[in-house]
């Protein structure tokens, strides 16, 4: 009887350790094809939802993170405003503002990615100007 109370107890234990690993945050590859796709879901999201009027545009990722047994990933991003308004030029070719118009932001982004169904969605975001 004490023998299973203690064998519980070390189940429970490791059960929670494992449950623990399966939650944290690992460091991936920023070439990652799934990140890589986040990071373009994140950036679209964050000019479709900014109130300003230009587009802004991905000039470096930071950190690179993925929640180990799911594919959420975070990152965090910098991105300065371009001359584009948005809905219009492909931004990639779009030059960055300069003198006064020029403005960066460090966001960081936690995305759900579900490639297979083209899904992905934002479970979190906060930004800072920078
Ligand atoms: C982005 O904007 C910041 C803040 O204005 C500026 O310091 C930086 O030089 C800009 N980056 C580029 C590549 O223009
Ligand atoms: C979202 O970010 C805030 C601030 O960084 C944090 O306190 C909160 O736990 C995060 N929520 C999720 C779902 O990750």
């Amino acid at each position: 009887m004490f023998r299973e109370v203690l064998l519980l107890g070390g189940l429970i234990v490791l059960g929670t350790h494992v449950w623990t690993l399966h939650k944290e945050f690992v460091d991936i590859s920023k070439n990652l094809d799934y990140f890589v796709a986040s990071v373009h879901f994140a950036v679209a999201w964050f000019n479709e939802d900014n109130v300003e009027e230009y587009t802004y545009k991905l000039l470096g990722v930071g950190q690179a993170q993925q929640k180990t047994w799911t594919m959420i990933f975070l990152m965090d991003l910098e991105m300065n405003r371009t001359t584009c308004k948005k809905h219009g030029d492909d931004i990639d070719s779009c030059p960055l503002q300069d003198g006064a118009g020029q403005k960066m932001v460090r966001c960081t982004f936690v995305v759900d990615a579900r490639p297979w169904f083209s899904q992905f969605s934002l479970l979190n975001s906060s930004c800072s100007a920078g």
